[in-house]
C-alpha cells in the first residue's frame, strides 16, 4: 500500500487535531492554576473546618450573631421579649420570664399597687420567690412602663362619687 499525498495530509490533520485537543486541556489547567494563585487564600477559608466549630464560648461569627439577636432593641422595645427597654429591664427580663412568657407582663397594665398585688399573688400561690432588693427596681419599671393606659375612654367613676339625679320625664 503506497502512501499518497492524501494519506500524509490526513495524518498531519490527525496530529493537528490531537495537539489542539491537548492544548484545550493545557489551557484549562493553566486557568485553574491562575485562579488558585489569585484567589487561593480566600477559597481555602471556605473549606477549612475551623470556622464551623461552634462552641458556646467560641467567639465565632454564629454565636456573635445569636448574641446580637438576643440583645436586639428596636424603637425602645427589646425584640425577643417585647419588653420596653429601659432602666430595670434586665431585672424584669431575668425574673419575670423565668416561668412564663414576657407577654403576660406586656399585655397587662396596673398601678404600682396592682403590680405588687400580682407579685404577692404569684409568691403566695405560684412559687415566685422573694425578690429581695430587686423588688423595688422591678416595681419601678412595671409601674412606670406598664401603668394603666389612657385609652381614650374615661375610667369608670367610683360609685360613691356619682351624683345621682332624678330623670324628669316632661
Ligand atoms: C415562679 C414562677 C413565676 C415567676 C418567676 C413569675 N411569675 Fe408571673 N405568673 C406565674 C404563674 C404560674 C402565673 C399564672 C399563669 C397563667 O395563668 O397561665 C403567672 C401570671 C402572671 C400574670 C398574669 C396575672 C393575671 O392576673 O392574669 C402577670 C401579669 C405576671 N405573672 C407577671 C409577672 C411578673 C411581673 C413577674 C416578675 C416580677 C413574674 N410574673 C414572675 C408564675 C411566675
Amino acid at each position: 500500500m503506497s502512501k499518497g499525498p492524501e494519506d500524509i495530509k490526513a495524518a498531519w490533520l490527525q496530529i493537528l487535531d490531537l495537539v489542539l485537543g491537548l492544548s484545550k486541556f493545557a489551557l484549562l489547567a493553566a486557568s485553574l492554576l491562575l485562579i488558585y494563585l489569585l484567589a487561593g487564600d480566600s477559597l481555602a477559608s471556605w473549606w477549612t473546618p475551623q470556622e464551623r466549630n461552634v462552641s458556646p464560648t467560641s467567639n465565632s461569627s454564629l454565636s456573635r450573631q445569636v448574641l446580637a439577636i438576643e440583645d436586639e432593641v428596636e424603637n425602645g422595645i427589646h425584640v425577643p421579649t417585647g419588653l420596653i427597654y429601659a432602666e430595670g429591664f434586665e431585672w424584669v427580663r431575668s425574673t419575670c420570664t423565668a416561668c412564663h412568657s414576657a407577654k403576660l407582663v406586656t399585655q397587662n397594665r396596673a398601678s404600682r399597687a396592682g403590680w405588687l398585688e400580682m407579685i404577692r399573688w404569684m409568691q403566695a400561690s405560684q412559687g415566685l420567690w422573694d425578690l429581695g432588693d430587686k423588688e423595688k427596681p422591678i416595681l419601678d419599671y412595671l409601674a412606670k412602663h406598664y401603668a394603666p393606659e389612657d385609652i381614650g375612654r374615661r375610667a369608670p367613676l367610683p360609685v360613691e362619687e356619682i351624683e345621682w339625679y332624678i330623670l324628669e320625664l316632661d
